[in-house]
């Protein structure tokens, strides 16, 4: 069956870096023979979480879409900025309401990428998502964090070639999970 992989990206601006890596890496997948989805978290509008908000209304059905992508993926990929050493809340809110149905939902490989124009390259922030993931018990297979990035940074070949690894490692990691079932 064709391996499925769900590319979402951190940042809701129109022009993110986020959005164009995360494109990017789907076009890589795709090319590796997933089956490859970018999801783009503007298109999934959420609240801040709140309990009264979910005790009077439930989990808003953008979650619920959220859910769906990723019961039905084998790998996860996130691309996320760093800000101010941590993650977007963006993000976080979005992985908060989904864990609301059920956060055994993102055990499954994982990759990370950032970018940033400075020289840590958003490592620091992809450490927090990391701290996170790993409290859900995902397995987070491989992390690239690219520095002294600007606009085109998905297309730049260096970037394509770390992209197309990252996949590779994917790949590698769930058929030794098969393996071992
Ligand atoms: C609130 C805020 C905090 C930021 N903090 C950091 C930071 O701690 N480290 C860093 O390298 N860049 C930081 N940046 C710059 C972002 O990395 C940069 O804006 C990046 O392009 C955002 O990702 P996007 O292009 O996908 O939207 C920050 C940006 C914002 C808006």
């Amino acid at each position: 069956m064709t391996p499925k992989i769900v590319a979402i990206a951190g940042s809701t601006r129109r022009s993110s870096l986020h959005k164009e890596l995360a494109r990017a890496a789907v076009d890589e997948a795709d090319r590796a023979g997933f089956d490859a989805t970018f999801v783009d978290l503007a298109d999934l509008p959420l609240p801040l979480y709140d309990g009264d908000l979910e005790a009077a209304s439930g989990v808003p059905e953008a979650a619920h879409r959220l859910y769906e992508l990723l019961a039905d993926t084998d790998v996860v990929l996130f691309t996320s900025p760093e800000y101010n050493g941590g993650y977007p809340a963006v993000l976080k809110n979005a992985i908060d309401w989904v864990t609301r149905i059920d956060r055994s939902v993102f055990a499954r490989p994982t990759l990370l990428v950032s970018a940033s124009s400075g020289k840590g390259g958003g490592a620091k922030g992809l450490g927090l998502l990391r701290k996170t993931l790993e409290h859900m018990a995902v397995p987070v297979v491989s992390e690239l964090s690219l520095p002294n990035a600007g606009p085109g940074v998905g297309n730049h070949p260096a970037v394509r070639h770390q992209l197309r690894a990252l996949v590779a490692d994917a790949a590698e990691s769930r058929a030794g999970l098969q393996r071992a079932s």
